[in-house]
């Protein structure tokens, strides 16, 4: 069997703090395939960045890191830097919320094109700019030419989010880490970049791992879904089975709480409770504080990973069967 494109195992993420030591991601396990959408939810706070972040080499220096992470069949854990630069921007490219922190306030989207163009693909100025032309058409934006010498402030949300993912497409990306990235954007201009995205995965075959807190998004794009609760993987399934068919009651309670693009507010019903504090002490299920079907092993014993019947996989020792997700 061919090796999937990223191959993660037992990635467990701690950072240093003042305060104590906080697990943000533990003994995380997952793979994508070449040009499939994973899409990765759950509560803000759960982890889901700090995976990718441990991934890519870019924790800040409390942050350590162990397990692996193989992508394109190199292990990117404890990968020197040199090597992790030549991936990141390349072969591995992100796509963040907020389009002008990537951004340079005060230099045109053509001059940071080209540049990155010239430095990483090593155009000359003519080739440069051509090609930051036919990136920003091949994004759908229009009247690209005369976008091409427009600063970031000058173009709307929706805009700027699709410079920056003809960014980060600019060196031929194998993985597209998608970090909320419409989360920042009204809902009409979130469905054309989540088509975009979709239309980069199906043409170009790309890959994305679609880091979000919104169903909505996921039940778009995503083929596969991975559900975080304090750093842990909780349920894992094709998006049909974690949407239509949650087994986790975290997944449940998220399917009825959260906000998304077809859920009115007035129908939200949120879990009860706060999702736990990183530093604290892990004893059973983490989930047990807010879970309606929580008993006494759940506090115990911690609910590993595993599949009762077919490939959906859930952490929970009396998963639910049989009920509603986003169906309802
Ligand atoms: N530099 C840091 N120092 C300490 N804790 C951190 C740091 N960065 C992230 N964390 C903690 O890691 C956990 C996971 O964060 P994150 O992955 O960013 O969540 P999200 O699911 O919202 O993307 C959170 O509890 C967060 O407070
Ligand atoms: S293991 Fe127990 S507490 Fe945890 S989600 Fe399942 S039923 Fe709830
Ligand atoms: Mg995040």
């Amino acid at each position: 069997m061919k090796e999937p494109l990223l191959c993660v195992d037992n990635l467990t993420t701690r950072f240093t703090t003042s305060s104590g030591t906080v697990l943000a991601v533990d003994r995380v396990s997952f793979s994508i395939s070449r040009g499939e959408v994973l899409g990765i939810v759950g509560e803000s706070g759960s982890g889901k960045s700090q995976i990718f972040m441990s991934i890519a080499g870019l924790l800040p220096p409390n942050g350590q890191v162990s397990g692996e992470a193989r992508f394109l069949g190199r292990n990117l854990i404890g990968a020197d830097e040199s090597e992790l630069n030549r991936i990141r921007g390349r072969a591995l490219a992100f796509v963040f919320q907020d389009p002008m922190t990537a951004l340079h306030p005060f230099r045109t989207i053509a001059s940071q094109l080209t540049e990155m163009l010239r430095l990483h693909r090593g155009l000359d100025h003519g080739a440069a700019r051509a090609e930051a032309l036919r990136l920003l058409d091949r994004v759908h934006i229009p009247d690209a030419k005369r976008r091409l010498d427009m600063y970031p402030h000058e173009l709307s949300g929706g805009m700027r989010q699709r410079v920056m993912i003809a960014m980060s497409i600019s060196c031929n990306p194998r993985l597209l880490i998608a970090d909320e990235p419409t989360t920042a954007l009204d809902v009409t201009v979130q469905l054309q970049v989540l088509d975009l995205l979709d239309e980069l995965r199906r043409d170009e075959g790309i890959a994305i791992a679609l880091i979000t807190h919104d169903m909505g998004v996921v039940s778009r794009l995503s083929d596969r879904v991975i559900v975080i609760y304090a750093g842990n993987i909780v349920e894992e399934g094709t998006t049909e089975e974690v949407l239509l068919s949650p087994t986790h009651p975290y997944t449940q309670g998220l399917l009825a709480s959260m906000p998304d693009l077809y859920r009115p507010l007035s129908a939200l019903s949120p879990i009860p409770g706060y999702p736990p504090d990183g530093r604290q002490a892990r004893k059973g299920c983490m989930f047990a504080p807010r879970c309606s079907r929580a008993q006494n092993v759940c506090r115990d014993v911690f609910p590993e990973l595993t599949a009762r019947t077919g490939r959906q996989r859930q952490a929970c020792h009396f998963p639910i069967s049989g009920s509603q997700g986003l169906a309802s």
